[in-house]
Protein backbone atom coordinates (compact mmCIF):
# COMPACT_ATOMS: atom_id res chain seq x y z
CA UNK A 1 0.00 0.00 0.00
CA UNK A 2 1.33 3.47 -0.79
CA UNK A 3 -0.14 7.14 0.08
CA UNK A 4 -0.50 9.22 -2.57
CA UNK A 5 -2.03 13.11 -3.41
CA UNK A 6 -4.37 13.45 -5.89
CA UNK A 7 -4.37 17.29 -7.06
CA UNK A 8 -7.44 18.80 -8.32
CA UNK A 9 -9.55 21.67 -8.69
CA UNK A 10 -10.50 23.56 -5.96
CA UNK A 11 -14.92 22.72 -6.03
CA UNK A 12 -14.56 19.12 -7.32
CA UNK A 13 -12.97 17.69 -4.67
CA UNK A 14 -15.46 15.43 -3.86
CA UNK A 15 -16.64 14.53 -7.59
CA UNK A 16 -12.84 13.58 -7.68
CA UNK A 17 -13.06 11.25 -4.79
CA UNK A 18 -16.23 9.87 -6.40
CA UNK A 19 -13.52 8.86 -9.02
CA UNK A 20 -11.29 7.19 -6.90
CA UNK A 21 -13.66 5.19 -5.56
CA UNK A 22 -15.28 3.86 -8.47
CA UNK A 23 -11.94 3.41 -10.60
CA UNK A 24 -9.18 2.78 -7.71
CA UNK A 25 -11.56 1.54 -4.47
CA UNK A 26 -10.14 3.73 -2.84
CA UNK A 27 -11.23 3.14 0.82
CA UNK A 28 -9.12 5.27 3.18
CA UNK A 29 -9.20 9.00 2.19
CA UNK A 30 -8.78 12.84 3.65
CA UNK A 31 -10.52 15.06 1.50
CA UNK A 32 -8.33 19.07 1.71
CA UNK A 33 -8.79 22.00 -0.44
CA UNK A 34 -7.76 20.73 -3.91
CA UNK A 35 -6.57 17.46 -2.83
CA UNK A 36 -7.40 13.92 -1.78
CA UNK A 37 -4.87 11.80 -0.07
CA UNK A 38 -5.64 8.42 -0.34
CA UNK A 39 -4.14 4.69 0.11
CA UNK A 40 -3.75 2.67 -2.34
CA UNK A 41 -2.19 -0.96 -3.63
CA UNK A 42 -3.29 -0.97 -7.47
CA UNK A 43 -1.03 -0.91 -10.15
CA UNK A 44 -0.24 2.70 -11.02
CA UNK A 45 -1.18 2.61 -14.53
CA UNK A 46 -4.76 2.58 -13.48
CA UNK A 47 -4.03 6.27 -12.78
CA UNK A 48 -4.01 7.36 -16.44
CA UNK A 49 -8.09 6.80 -16.55
CA UNK A 50 -8.49 9.09 -13.77
CA UNK A 51 -10.18 12.59 -15.87
CA UNK A 52 -10.91 14.70 -12.51
CA UNK A 53 -7.41 14.48 -11.07
CA UNK A 54 -4.86 17.12 -12.14
CA UNK A 55 -1.45 15.26 -10.61
CA UNK A 56 -0.66 12.69 -8.41
CA UNK A 57 2.49 12.76 -5.94
CA UNK A 58 3.61 9.99 -3.66
CA UNK A 59 3.76 10.60 -0.14
CA UNK A 60 7.00 11.47 1.11
CA UNK A 61 6.51 12.90 4.81
CA UNK A 62 3.69 15.21 6.46
CA UNK A 63 4.68 17.34 9.21
CA UNK A 64 1.78 18.71 11.98
CA UNK A 65 1.54 22.49 11.59
CA UNK A 66 -0.41 24.99 13.16
CA UNK A 67 -1.48 28.55 11.01
CA UNK A 68 -1.74 30.18 14.41
CA UNK A 69 1.97 28.97 15.29
CA UNK A 70 3.91 30.12 12.43
CA UNK A 71 6.90 27.97 11.41
CA UNK A 72 10.44 29.55 12.06
CA UNK A 73 12.98 28.80 9.16
CA UNK A 74 14.83 26.30 11.39
CA UNK A 75 12.16 24.55 12.36
CA UNK A 76 11.66 24.44 8.26
CA UNK A 77 15.42 23.21 7.85
CA UNK A 78 14.84 20.64 10.76
CA UNK A 79 11.72 19.02 8.60
CA UNK A 80 13.67 19.18 5.45
CA UNK A 81 16.86 17.43 7.21
CA UNK A 82 14.60 14.59 8.47
CA UNK A 83 13.11 13.88 4.92
CA UNK A 84 14.11 10.64 3.38
CA UNK A 85 13.37 10.07 -0.48
CA UNK A 86 14.80 6.52 -1.07
CA UNK A 87 11.35 4.71 -0.81
CA UNK A 88 9.54 7.19 -2.84
CA UNK A 89 12.27 6.88 -5.66
CA UNK A 90 12.66 3.21 -5.28
CA UNK A 91 8.66 3.24 -6.26
CA UNK A 92 8.84 5.62 -9.20
CA UNK A 93 11.96 4.41 -10.82
CA UNK A 94 9.72 0.88 -11.04
CA UNK A 95 7.72 2.30 -13.49
CA UNK A 96 9.84 5.01 -15.36
CA UNK A 97 13.29 6.44 -16.17
CA UNK A 98 14.43 8.19 -12.88
CA UNK A 99 17.85 10.57 -13.31
CA UNK A 100 19.88 12.29 -10.82
CA UNK A 101 18.42 15.66 -10.98
CA UNK A 102 15.36 17.25 -9.29
CA UNK A 103 12.57 20.08 -9.38
CA UNK A 104 10.51 21.81 -6.39
CA UNK A 105 7.15 23.00 -6.60
CA UNK A 106 5.68 25.21 -3.48
CA UNK A 107 2.39 25.73 -2.41
CA UNK A 108 3.12 27.46 1.09
CA UNK A 109 1.66 30.53 2.00
CA UNK A 110 1.14 29.71 5.27
CA UNK A 111 4.68 30.44 6.65
CA UNK A 112 6.08 33.83 8.14
CA UNK A 113 8.71 34.95 7.79
CA UNK A 114 9.93 33.29 4.80
CA UNK A 115 8.85 33.54 1.47
CA UNK A 116 8.11 30.59 -1.39
CA UNK A 117 11.15 31.42 -3.10
CA UNK A 118 13.66 31.28 -0.02
CA UNK A 119 12.37 28.40 1.11
CA UNK A 120 12.38 27.01 -2.23
CA UNK A 121 16.04 27.71 -1.90
CA UNK A 122 16.68 26.20 1.48
CA UNK A 123 15.06 22.98 0.02
CA UNK A 124 17.17 23.03 -2.61
CA UNK A 125 20.07 23.40 -0.64
CA UNK A 126 19.21 20.84 2.12
CA UNK A 127 17.97 18.09 -0.53
CA UNK A 128 21.44 18.38 -2.56
CA UNK A 129 23.69 18.40 0.34
CA UNK A 130 21.85 14.98 1.14
CA UNK A 131 21.27 13.08 -2.46
CA UNK A 132 23.84 14.66 -3.98
CA UNK A 133 21.13 15.59 -6.50
CA UNK A 134 21.49 18.04 -8.96
CA UNK A 135 18.79 20.64 -8.57
CA UNK A 136 17.03 22.02 -12.11
CA UNK A 137 14.61 24.81 -11.50
CA UNK A 138 12.74 24.92 -14.82
CA UNK A 139 12.81 21.17 -15.78
CA UNK A 140 9.56 19.51 -13.44
CA UNK A 141 9.17 16.36 -15.44
CA UNK A 142 12.06 14.33 -13.63
CA UNK A 143 11.73 13.93 -9.53
CA UNK A 144 9.20 16.85 -8.89
CA UNK A 145 9.50 17.65 -4.95
CA UNK A 146 5.68 19.14 -4.13
CA UNK A 147 6.20 20.64 -1.05
CA UNK A 148 2.29 21.88 0.13
CA UNK A 149 1.43 23.52 3.49
CA UNK A 150 -1.84 23.18 4.32
CA UNK A 151 -4.17 24.73 7.49
CA UNK A 152 -2.90 22.20 10.14
CA UNK A 153 0.00 20.11 8.10
CA UNK A 154 2.66 19.97 5.82
CA UNK A 155 2.94 17.32 2.69
CA UNK A 156 5.92 16.45 1.11
CA UNK A 157 5.27 14.15 -2.09
CA UNK A 158 7.01 13.55 -5.30
CA UNK A 159 4.65 13.68 -8.92
CA UNK A 160 4.42 9.72 -9.43
CA UNK A 161 4.32 10.82 -13.69
CA UNK A 162 6.32 12.32 -16.12
CA UNK A 163 3.81 14.89 -17.35
CA UNK A 164 0.60 16.19 -15.36
CA UNK A 165 -2.51 14.06 -15.56
CA UNK A 166 -4.26 16.76 -16.91
CA UNK A 167 -2.55 16.94 -20.06
CA UNK A 168 -4.57 15.46 -22.75
CA UNK A 169 -1.79 14.10 -25.37
CA UNK A 170 -4.27 13.86 -27.92
CA UNK A 171 -6.18 17.08 -27.95
CA UNK A 172 -3.98 19.98 -27.77
CA UNK A 173 -5.09 22.46 -30.57
CA UNK A 174 -5.29 26.05 -29.69
CA UNK A 175 -6.52 27.02 -25.99
CA UNK A 176 -7.87 30.54 -25.74
CA UNK A 177 -10.75 30.33 -23.21
CA UNK A 178 -10.31 26.66 -22.75
CA UNK A 179 -11.82 24.71 -19.86
CA UNK A 180 -9.58 22.23 -18.14
CA UNK A 181 -9.85 19.05 -19.23
CA UNK A 182 -10.39 17.58 -15.60
CA UNK A 183 -12.97 20.46 -14.86
CA UNK A 184 -15.12 19.06 -18.30
CA UNK A 185 -14.82 15.47 -16.67
CA UNK A 186 -16.10 17.05 -13.32
CA UNK A 187 -18.89 19.03 -15.04
CA UNK A 188 -19.73 15.40 -17.00
CA UNK A 189 -19.63 13.15 -14.27
CA UNK A 190 -22.57 15.87 -12.34
CA UNK A 191 -24.65 15.00 -15.66
CA UNK A 192 -25.36 12.17 -13.39
CA UNK A 193 -26.86 9.80 -16.10
CA UNK A 194 -25.89 6.58 -17.65
CA UNK A 195 -24.15 7.93 -20.53
CA UNK A 196 -24.74 4.52 -22.85
CA UNK A 197 -26.13 5.94 -26.33
CA UNK A 198 -26.80 9.38 -24.76
CA UNK A 199 -26.79 12.30 -27.04
CA UNK A 200 -24.58 15.26 -25.23
CA UNK A 201 -24.29 18.78 -26.67
CA UNK A 202 -22.20 21.65 -25.99
CA UNK A 203 -22.98 24.35 -28.34
CA UNK A 204 -20.28 26.78 -27.40
CA UNK A 205 -17.76 24.00 -28.02
CA UNK A 206 -14.63 26.41 -28.66
CA UNK A 207 -11.76 24.04 -29.03
CA UNK A 208 -13.47 20.86 -27.72
CA UNK A 209 -12.56 19.94 -24.41
CA UNK A 210 -16.41 19.29 -23.21
CA UNK A 211 -16.58 17.28 -26.58
CA UNK A 212 -13.86 15.20 -25.97
CA UNK A 213 -13.72 14.57 -22.56
CA UNK A 214 -17.50 13.35 -22.83
CA UNK A 215 -16.70 10.84 -25.49
CA UNK A 216 -14.04 9.50 -23.20
CA UNK A 217 -17.13 9.13 -20.69
CA UNK A 218 -18.97 7.28 -23.19
CA UNK A 219 -21.17 9.90 -24.89
CA UNK A 220 -22.25 10.22 -28.19
CA UNK A 221 -21.12 14.27 -28.77
CA UNK A 222 -22.58 17.35 -30.83
CA UNK A 223 -21.65 20.62 -30.53
CA UNK A 224 -21.53 24.51 -32.22
CA UNK A 225 -19.46 27.67 -31.72
CA UNK A 226 -19.99 30.73 -33.51
CA UNK A 227 -16.03 31.00 -34.00
CA UNK A 228 -14.96 28.91 -37.13
CA UNK A 229 -11.29 28.54 -36.03
CA UNK A 230 -12.15 27.11 -32.68
CA UNK A 231 -14.37 24.56 -34.77
CA UNK A 232 -11.84 23.25 -36.88
CA UNK A 233 -9.81 22.91 -33.47
CA UNK A 234 -12.39 21.19 -32.27
CA UNK A 235 -12.73 19.12 -35.24
CA UNK A 236 -9.06 18.15 -34.88
CA UNK A 237 -9.46 17.50 -31.28
CA UNK A 238 -12.11 15.50 -31.36
CA UNK A 239 -10.59 13.05 -34.03
CA UNK A 240 -7.57 12.57 -32.39
CA UNK A 241 -9.87 11.39 -29.73
CA UNK A 242 -11.41 9.10 -31.75
CA UNK A 243 -14.96 11.19 -31.81
CA UNK A 244 -16.85 11.97 -35.47
CA UNK A 245 -15.76 15.50 -36.69
CA UNK A 246 -18.94 15.67 -38.58
CA UNK A 247 -21.07 16.67 -35.87
CA UNK A 248 -19.69 20.23 -35.10
CA UNK A 249 -20.58 22.99 -36.72
CA UNK A 250 -20.15 27.04 -36.78
CA UNK A 251 -23.30 27.85 -35.44
CA UNK A 252 -24.85 30.44 -32.84
CA UNK A 253 -25.70 28.83 -29.78
CA UNK A 254 -29.29 31.01 -29.43
CA UNK A 255 -30.40 29.85 -33.27
CA UNK A 256 -29.02 26.24 -33.65
CA UNK A 257 -29.76 23.48 -36.40
CA UNK A 258 -30.49 20.95 -34.44
CA UNK A 259 -33.78 19.12 -34.27
CA UNK A 260 -36.57 19.37 -31.33
CA UNK A 261 -35.42 16.83 -28.54
CA UNK A 262 -32.56 15.62 -30.12
CA UNK A 263 -30.43 15.50 -27.06
CA UNK A 264 -30.37 14.01 -23.43
CA UNK A 265 -27.93 16.49 -21.84
CA UNK A 266 -25.84 19.66 -22.24
CA UNK A 267 -22.65 20.40 -20.71
CA UNK A 268 -21.69 23.83 -21.58
CA UNK A 269 -18.81 26.75 -20.58
CA UNK A 270 -20.48 29.72 -20.85
CA UNK A 271 -18.52 33.00 -22.42
CA UNK A 272 -17.43 34.72 -19.08
CA UNK A 273 -17.38 38.07 -20.87
CA UNK A 274 -13.68 38.51 -19.95
CA UNK A 275 -10.87 36.77 -22.94
CA UNK A 276 -14.80 35.76 -24.90
CA UNK A 277 -16.35 39.27 -24.77
CA UNK A 278 -20.38 39.48 -24.99
CA UNK A 279 -22.63 42.07 -25.60
CA UNK A 280 -25.51 41.40 -23.02
CA UNK A 281 -24.83 38.12 -20.86
CA UNK A 282 -28.51 38.35 -19.80
CA UNK A 283 -29.40 38.06 -23.07
CA UNK A 284 -27.39 35.38 -24.34
CA UNK A 285 -28.46 33.23 -21.08
CA UNK A 286 -31.65 33.79 -21.35
CA UNK A 287 -31.61 32.95 -25.63
CA UNK A 288 -29.54 30.41 -24.62
CA UNK A 289 -31.59 28.70 -21.89
CA UNK A 290 -34.35 28.73 -24.45
CA UNK A 291 -32.57 27.09 -27.42
CA UNK A 292 -31.37 24.41 -24.80
CA UNK A 293 -35.01 23.50 -23.63
CA UNK A 294 -36.49 22.88 -27.39
CA UNK A 295 -33.26 20.50 -28.26
CA UNK A 296 -33.11 18.67 -25.47
CA UNK A 297 -35.56 15.57 -24.27
CA UNK A 298 -38.17 16.49 -20.96
CA UNK A 299 -35.71 14.87 -18.10
CA UNK A 300 -32.66 16.57 -19.32
CA UNK A 301 -29.73 16.95 -17.26
CA UNK A 302 -27.78 20.21 -17.90
CA UNK A 303 -24.41 21.58 -15.97
CA UNK A 304 -23.50 24.76 -17.12
CA UNK A 305 -20.25 26.55 -15.98
CA UNK A 306 -20.60 30.28 -15.90
CA UNK A 307 -19.33 33.82 -14.04
CA UNK A 308 -23.41 34.94 -13.00
CA UNK A 309 -24.49 32.15 -11.50
CA UNK A 310 -27.18 33.81 -9.76
CA UNK A 311 -28.30 35.74 -12.93
CA UNK A 312 -28.29 32.14 -15.00
CA UNK A 313 -30.40 30.52 -12.17
CA UNK A 314 -33.25 33.44 -12.31
CA UNK A 315 -33.37 32.52 -15.79
CA UNK A 316 -33.08 28.97 -15.67
CA UNK A 317 -36.01 29.05 -13.09
CA UNK A 318 -38.34 31.15 -14.85
CA UNK A 319 -37.59 28.52 -18.16
CA UNK A 320 -37.85 25.57 -15.96
CA UNK A 321 -39.76 26.44 -12.68
CA UNK A 322 -39.75 23.20 -11.45
CA UNK A 323 -36.40 22.42 -12.03
CA UNK A 324 -33.61 20.89 -9.72
CA UNK A 325 -30.85 23.07 -9.35
CA UNK A 326 -27.46 22.70 -7.61
CA UNK A 327 -24.38 25.11 -7.79
CA UNK A 328 -20.83 24.44 -6.85
CA UNK A 329 -18.10 26.75 -6.21
CA UNK A 330 -14.80 26.60 -8.37
CA UNK A 331 -11.64 28.91 -7.75
CA UNK A 332 -9.23 27.78 -11.09
CA UNK A 333 -6.87 30.46 -12.23
CA UNK A 334 -7.34 33.16 -9.81
CA UNK A 335 -11.04 32.68 -11.32
CA UNK A 336 -14.08 32.12 -9.18
CA UNK A 337 -16.84 30.42 -11.71
CA UNK A 338 -19.52 28.82 -10.43
CA UNK A 339 -21.21 25.10 -11.95
CA UNK A 340 -24.88 24.85 -12.02
CA UNK A 341 -26.22 21.50 -12.19
CA UNK A 342 -29.92 21.76 -13.47
CA UNK A 343 -32.22 18.56 -13.83
CA UNK A 344 -35.60 19.25 -15.31
C1 LIG B 1 -15.68 30.01 -22.60
S1 LIG B 1 -15.48 29.58 -24.28
C2 LIG B 1 -15.81 27.87 -24.30
C3 LIG B 1 -14.54 27.14 -24.32
C4 LIG B 1 -14.69 25.64 -24.55
N1 LIG B 1 -15.45 24.97 -23.55
C5 LIG B 1 -13.29 25.04 -24.67
O1 LIG B 1 -12.87 24.30 -23.76
O2 LIG B 1 -12.58 25.32 -25.63
C6 LIG B 1 -16.86 30.26 -25.00
C7 LIG B 1 -17.02 29.99 -26.49
O3 LIG B 1 -18.27 30.55 -26.86
C8 LIG B 1 -18.19 30.97 -28.21
N2 LIG B 1 -19.34 31.87 -28.44
C9 LIG B 1 -19.55 33.14 -28.02
N3 LIG B 1 -20.77 33.58 -28.39
C10 LIG B 1 -21.37 32.54 -29.04
C11 LIG B 1 -22.64 32.33 -29.64
N4 LIG B 1 -23.56 33.28 -29.66
N5 LIG B 1 -22.90 31.13 -30.19
C12 LIG B 1 -21.97 30.13 -30.20
N6 LIG B 1 -20.74 30.27 -29.67
C13 LIG B 1 -20.45 31.45 -29.09
C14 LIG B 1 -16.82 31.57 -28.34
O4 LIG B 1 -16.38 31.56 -29.68
C15 LIG B 1 -16.00 30.64 -27.40
O5 LIG B 1 -15.37 29.64 -28.16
Amino acid sequence: MTTYIAHTVRGIEEICLDELHEKLHVSESQVLPKKIIFVNGQDVTLFHDLRTVDDISVLVADFPFERAFPLSPEQCEKMLESLDFSEVREKISAHREVNNTFSITISAPLIKGMSQSELQQVAAQIITQKTGWEFTEKDHSNFDVRINVEEHEWYVSVRLFQQPLHDRKQYNESKTAAVRPTLAAAMIRLLGVNSESKRLVDNFCGTGTILCEALAAGYEVWGGDINPEAVSDAKKNLLASGGNSDQIFVQDATKTKWSDHYFDAVVTNFPWNEKVKVASLTTLYKNVVKEYRRITTAGRSMVFLCKRSDLLTKIVKSEFPHAEINKYEISINGQDPHILVVKT
